[in-house]
């Protein structure tokens, strides 16, 4: 299942989850940088835990529920609370970066934003490369999506 669509197809055994999602299911929200499990923008949740699709088969989520970033918001729907706190945040620039981050915010949250602090998500950021941000605006708005206080300026 991929945001909540039952997804039935044949795949070549060494097919990527990252390329299954791009290519065979236009799914091309889900970025891909390294491919090899260093930058985190090909990040989604398999079964609710956020995994690197660049280091997964696609016959490895067999029977699994993926979700990416188009499945946060339907299209014309209002933005997830998390997308809306990116923008008044200044989470984003180039947006490269984005989807991964967001996807491994929203396992944070469903774990359990109320006892989430920003060193727990600067943590989370440490698996994630930014070449824009520097940033701060992503942990204001994985903070504030989280329910916390912001932090006070240095
Ligand atoms: S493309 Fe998967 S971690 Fe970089
Ligand atoms: S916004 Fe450009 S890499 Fe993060």
């Amino acid at each position: 299942m991929v945001n909540g669509r039952d997804v039935v197809r044949d795949v070549p055994g060494r097919l990527l989850l990252s390329d299954f999602l791009r290519h065979d299911l236009a799914l091309r929200g889900t970025h891909v940088g390294c491919e090899h499990g260093v930058c985190g923008a090909c990040t989604v949740r398999l079964d609710g835990a956020a995994v690197r699709s660049c280091l997964l088969l696609a016959v490895q989520a067999d029977g699994a529920r993926i979700e990416t970033v188009e499945g946060l918001a339907a299209p014309g729907a209002p933005l997830a609370p998390l997308q809306e706190a990116f923008r008044t945040h200044h989470g984003l620039q180039c947006g490269f970066c984005t989807p991964g981050i967001l996807m491994s915010a929203a396992e944070l949250i469903d774990d359990g934003a109320a006892t989430t602090t920003h060193e727990e998500i600067r943590e989370l950021l440490s698996g994630h490369l930014c070449r824009c941000t520097g940033y701060v605006g992503i942990v204001a708005a994985i903070g504030e999506a989280c329910g916390l206080e912001p932090e006070a300026e240095p």
